[in-house]
């Protein structure tokens, strides 16, 4: 099966790297601005087309890597091609926001259509390729086009979750608020150490470790078990001082602070009520 991408981004070129790794043939590149798909042509040892009815006329998948916002031009711009055997070939996008149906004038000419959404936060192409073995594809139900799609991604060894089309927007947010807010959590941080005298250069390195471990607490034990500070160890007054620093130094601070403790006593709620009953009737029997 060859596989072809539109648009040559950061997405195109790790998947087209680690599906060549996997013993796929790339067939090539399209993209906008046709130095992009050289470049991710060069990378896959595959070819740059400037044609796109050639690109789709040699290949079996075709992934639709535009940004979200230019699908719906893609779409329209495969309908109006002259392609044979439009029911041997699998158009799908890896939009986590975007569902099955922006594909709908795809499938009524005869295209097998899908979606897969690779739950990772792609930049380097080369480490996202290293990454992708262990990555999950968020896929929709679809009459046409999964069974060939689980197929692939078995294969391939990768595992699939399947999202309801009628909440993917939410299951997107859930996907953002994971991996883009997290680094805003962490740009937080990183200024509240600043403030209190870490040497800029000093700190994201000295840091990671902790973020590190953090992550791997997660890898066997759920966010409850995980956590770890003074909200979880019931340590009020450190609380409290945290809060006053702030006020005094970074009061910018002080709504995400407080936000973030009041949504951390709420994960906790339930423990620290079986805590609280524990302790109750341990005070009883005394
Ligand atoms: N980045 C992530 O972490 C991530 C994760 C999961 C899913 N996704 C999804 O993957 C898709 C691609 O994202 P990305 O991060 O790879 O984007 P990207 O790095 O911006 O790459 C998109 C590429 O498409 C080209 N392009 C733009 N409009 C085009 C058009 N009309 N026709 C052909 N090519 C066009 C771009 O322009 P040039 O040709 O000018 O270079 C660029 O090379 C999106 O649907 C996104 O939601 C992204």
């Amino acid at each position: 099966m060859k596989i072809a991408f539109i648009g040559a981004g950061k997405v195109s070129t790790a998947l087209g790297l680690y599906f060549k790794d996997k013993g796929f043939e790339i067939q090539g590149y399209y993209s906008r601005n046709p130095k992009s798909a050289e470049k991710a042509a060069q990378l896959t040892r595959s070819c740059p087309c400037t044609s796109l009815d050639t690109l789709i006329g040699n290949s079996q998948m075709i992934w639709i890597t535009t940004p979200d916002d230019q699908i719906k031009n893609v779409v329209q711009q495969i309908s109006n091609l002259p392609i044979l055997d439009k029911n041997k070939k699998l158009v799908l996008h890896a939009s986590g926001v975007h569902s099955l149906a922006i594909l709908q004038p795809l499938k009524e000419i005869g295209y097998q259509t899908a979606c897969a959404h690779p739950l990772l936060a792609f930049n380097d192409p080369f480490l996202a390729k290293e990454k992708l073995n262990e990555v999950w594809f968020g896929i929709e139900k679809s009459k046409n086009g999964n069974k060939r799609l689980t197929d692939f991604f078995n294969a391939c060894g990768n595992k699939t979750l399947y999202i309801d089309s009628n909440k993917k927007v939410l299951y997107h947010t859930a996907a953002c608020v994971l991996s883009n807010y997290l680094v805003t959590l962490l740009n937080a941080s990183y200024e509240i150490f600043e403030k209190s005298g870490v040497e800029k250069s000093d700190i994201q390195k000295a840091t990671l470790p902790l973020l590190e471990s953090v992550i791997n607490n997660l890898k066997d034990k759920d966010c409850k078990e995980a956590l770890t500070g003074p909200i979880k160890r019931g340590d009020q007054k450190t609380v409290k001082m945290h809060i006053e620093r702030l006020k005094a130094f970074m009061p910018e601070m002080l709504e995400l602070y407080t936000l973030m403790g009041k949504e951390t006593e709420k994960m906790l709620e339930d423990e620290n009520q079986k805590k609280l009953e524990i302790r109750n009737q341990k005070s009883e029997g005394e």
